[in-house]
């Protein structure tokens, strides 16, 4: 089968090959599935720019989320018949023609999704729902504050914090995306190219502080994240993208001066104000508790299902073009989900 490959550390187009692999084999606790669209993920963003202290030894095959038709599912068909059309987090090896998941970790598409939609699920919808809901509890009437909020997680984080009745703050990197996020229904959208965020979420909120603040761009804003919590509020962390984009352009300044400044936290403040921070992650959680990421998948589906959310691909590239897909999600302007895709990838299940 072919397979893209992280052959090397550096730019999309020098980093990314396509090679000639072993196909995954099925058997107890593998599903093989015929992959039809996978999902980029800034992840796969931090691997190729060495900033994933966990990826494997190069060369390998990257790819967190898979859309395709199972093939074999290691159990004589007991668990998915073969043909079924799924959605999968596969964590690594998804950027191929067949990729291998755990069955825990594969869901049935709901009927009127394409392969591509589907694709555009899995890793960012359950890590905005342990962010949201997994590992914290969102409530009713929770004011929430997610930052990069129209990218893959945040608009997934968005919709879930929506449809649970909060009042949803999110900041953006430019007018267009606010304007999609208004459109959305999200009640305070805000360019931070534009604006003070805090000064502006202190106004938008009355001064009453968040309950939940989901940061994944910047280390530096953690400390500004604090402030704006509420007593009892958490900070979910997730991400470092603003230092992993310095590093992909050659500069280590911006990755160091972010670290620098999280030195400046005070664990003991947090006690005393009652305020906490959280860090998720999924690959971490899905090793040390696959039942919670099972519930997940179920879980954002099951929204999917119901119409509660809306998966939102911002575009699609050959499998030839993957180097391109990256391109796109380091720029910034992508809205919600790039997507790689094979041949049928929008056909509607
Ligand atoms: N811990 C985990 O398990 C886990 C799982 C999934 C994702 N993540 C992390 O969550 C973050 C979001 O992932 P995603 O795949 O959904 O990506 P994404 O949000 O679709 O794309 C990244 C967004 O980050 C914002 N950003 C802020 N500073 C940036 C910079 N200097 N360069 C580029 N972008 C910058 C941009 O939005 P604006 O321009 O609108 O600000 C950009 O659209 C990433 O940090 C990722 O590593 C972590």
């Amino acid at each position: 089968m072919r397979a893209i490959q992280i052959v090397r550390i550096g730019l999309p187009a020098t980093a990314l090959r396509i090679q000639e692999c072993q196909e995954p084999e099925a058997g107890p606790g593998r599903v093989r599935i015929r992959v039809r669209a996978f999902g980029v993920t800034f992840a796969d963003l931090l691997a190729r720019t060495g900033m994933d202290a966990e990826s494997p030894r190069l060369p390998w095959v990257p790819g967190q989320e898979v859309a395709g038709i199972v093939e074999d599912d290691g159990e004589q068909g007991a668990l998915f018949a073969p043909g079924t059309p799924v959605a999968a987090l596969t964590l690594r090896g998804g950027y191929a023609e067949v990729a291998a998941a755990r069955p825990e970790f594969v869901v049935p598409i709901p009927p009127g999704m394409d392969f591509a939609e589907a694709a555009s699920v899995p890793a960012a919808g359950a890590t905005a729902w342990l962010a949201l809901c997994g590992l914290t509890s969102l409530r009713a009437g929770d004011r929430v504050l997610v930052h990069a909020a129209a990218g893959g997680v945040g608009l997934m984080a968005v919709q879930m914090a929506l449809a649970a009745g909060c009042e949803v703050f999110g900041t953006v990197g430019s007018e267009p995306k606010a304007a999609f996020l208004r459109d959305l229904g999200v009640q305070h959208p805000m360019s931070h190219a534009s604006i003070d965020v805090e000064a502006e979420v202190g106004r938008a909120a009355r001064d009453s502080g968040m309950d939940l603040v989901l940061d994944s761009p910047r280390h530096d804003t953690l400390l500004a994240d604090l402030r704006m919590l509420a007593p009892s509020g958490r900070l979910v962390v997730f991400g470092a993208t603003a230092a992993a984009t310095a590093v992909a352009r050659g500069s280590g300044r911006s990755a160091s001066l972010a670290r620098a400044r999280v030195d400046a936290l005070d664990p003991w403040a947090l006690p005393a104000e009652g305020k906490g921070i959280l860090g998720v992650h999924l690959a971490r959680t899905a090793d040390a508790r696959p039942a919670l990421v099972r519930t997940a998948l179920r879980e954002i589906f099951s929204m999917v299902r119901s119409g509660r959310l809306r998966p939102h691909v911002d575009s699609r590239f050959d499998f030839a073009d993957c180097a391109a897909a990256h391109d796109r999600l380091h720029g910034r302007e992508s809205i919600g989900k790039v997507v790689v895709t094979f041949e049928g990838a929008s056909a509607t299940v």
